[in-house]
């Protein structure tokens, strides 16, 4: 297959050219590939962008948060929502029970995970420590391509984690090269909260960014990183929401500290008084951390360009209005839908208001992700010998974003109503066509699981 007269657009550099494919990878880039007698298929990309397939490296399909309650999104129609969008490989997360083995919880969450229909990796949460966690730990890494642990500071009630016990996950990690990621939000402060507020009748969605100030973000990331300092284990802090946590991480990269960051696109794009809509309406917007006040929006988007953040995830874990639907804001699912729109919100908002150049869209939505969770160069990167995951662009597109329209398997778009310019034209995973003429054509089970290599991308 020869993609032609595209603008090659990667995360260091841009040019017109050509991309030859063979075998499911990249054979040759050049600014002119010659059609031979083995070509089996010429694309002509001219007016569009050429860019690696995009990598969601935060993803929670089918979630379980509850008795009987999921996020609405399985791995079947949360990754084809992904790809309609651009993305191609995604990475979601074992969550075992607490005490429960992790290569149980890594085989349960093997067998949800097949139905996707992109690439997938997983990162393995540890939601309590037992004499076993080291060993499983280890078996994770140099077994199963695990590189990376998810932790959280918050919901110490169900997956949270104390102090005493996050540090013997970053020590172990830190003796397996291994990344951790951290979930940063003082839970005790916010359960304080959550039962001052309740006590005093105050129940409503409104006071679901009240329980969680940004003080409660900063304060955790500064002790994430004096943890992880202390084991001295590479950190890599998700869904970074507020200026004062930017600080603190900024501070700890100038000072030479491995610490990677995420964004994402409802934190760049909305704002704390959408919790203002009627509490029907606002429930859609319970995530955590919460929407905050005008301000951290801008200071976000300089973190993008000044590389404190490197990376533009989702934490996609979408739940129907029904299912969000509780008269204790306490109780209220945590989690929107986004895996579908990241990279039209980002390229429009974004690349199309001069707040990231084009190679910068790249980098965070696809080359550091990558990058910082050991698949590239197979995936993230247009280079010979990378999986043939090219997204071309159509940046002529215009359109809207709706819950009517949207492959989310979710009845609300926090987004809904907002213009965005640029979609994919078509799509290529693993040399096939994966997305073409509006429809995704790659079948449920198409993904692979993808085992990851050593965590990269540390300033
Ligand atoms: O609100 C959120 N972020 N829901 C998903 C679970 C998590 O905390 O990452
Ligand atoms: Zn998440």
């Amino acid at each position: 297959m020869l993609i032609e007269k595209g603008t090659i657009v990667t995360e260091s550099t841009s040019f017109q050219g050509d991309i030859l494919i063979s075998g499911g990878k990249i054979k040759e880039i050049g600014e002119k590939i010659e059609k031979t007698s083995s070509t089996t298929k010429v694309i002509d990309a001219g007016g569009c962008f050429v860019f690696p397939g995009a990598v969601d490296v935060h993803v929670h399909m089918e979630l379980p948060v509850g008795p009987g309650l999921c996020s609405s999104d399985d791995f079947e129609s949360g990754s084809r929502a992904a790809l309609a969008g651009g993305t191609t490989t995604i990475i979601d997360f074992v969550t075992p029970l607490r005490g429960q083995p992790l290569p149980e919880a890594l085989a349960q969450r093997k067998e949800q995970a097949r139905k996707s229909l992109c690439d997938y990796g997983l990162h393995m949460s540890i939601t309590s420590w037992n004499k076993h966690t080291a060993s499983e730990m280890k078996n994770c890494v140099e077994k199963e391509g695990i590189t990376s642990f998810k932790v959280y500071m918050a919901y110490k009630d169900t997956i949270g984690l104390e102090d005493r016990e996050l540090i013997p996950v970053m020590d172990t990690a830190a003796k397996l090269g291994a990344l951790v990621a951290v979930h940063c939000e003082n839970g005790d402060v916010i359960k304080y909260l959550q039962e001052k507020f309740l006590s005093q009748g105050k129940t409503s969605p409104r006071f679901h960014p009240l329980s969680r100030p940004a003080a409660v973000e900063r304060e955790a990331v500064l002790r994430a990183l004096t943890l992880s300092a202390a084991a001295g284990c590479a950190l890599y802090i998700v869904h970074v929401s507020t200026e004062g946590a930017l600080a603190e991480i900024a501070a700890a990269r100038l000072a030479g500290q491995k610490v990677l960051a995420e964004t994402c696109p409802h934190y760049l794009l909305l704002e704390k008084k959408e919790y203002l809509r009627p509490d029907s309406a606002a429930a859609a917007y319970v995530m955590s951390p919460p929407l905050r006040p005008k301000g951290h929006g801008a200071a976000l988007w300089q973190a993008l360009r000044d590389d404190v953040l490197q990376v533009a995830a989702t934490d996609h874990c979408p739940f129907n209005r029904k299912q969000a639907s509780h008269p204790d804001f306490s109780k209220i699912p945590n989690g929107v839908a986004g895996v579908e729109n990241r990279l039209a919100l980002l390229y429009t908002y974004g690349v199309l208001q001069d707040k990231i150049s084009l190679n910068r869209f790249v980098e965070i939505t696809a080359s550091a992700p990558a990058k910082i969770f050991g698949l590239y160069p197979r995936k993230g990167a247009l280079q010979p010998g990378s999986d043939a995951d090219i997204l071309i662009w159509d940046p002529a597109y215009e359109g809207v974003i709706s819950a009517e329209t949207h492959l989310h398997n979710c009845d609300t778009n926090i987004f809904e109503g907002f213009p965005i310019k640029g979609k994919p034209r078509l799509i290529i995973r693993r040399g096939k066509i994966a997305y073409e003429k509006d429809s995704v054509m790659l079948k449920k089970g198409a993904g692979l699981y993808i085992p990851r290599g050593a965590p990269g991308l540390y300033p």
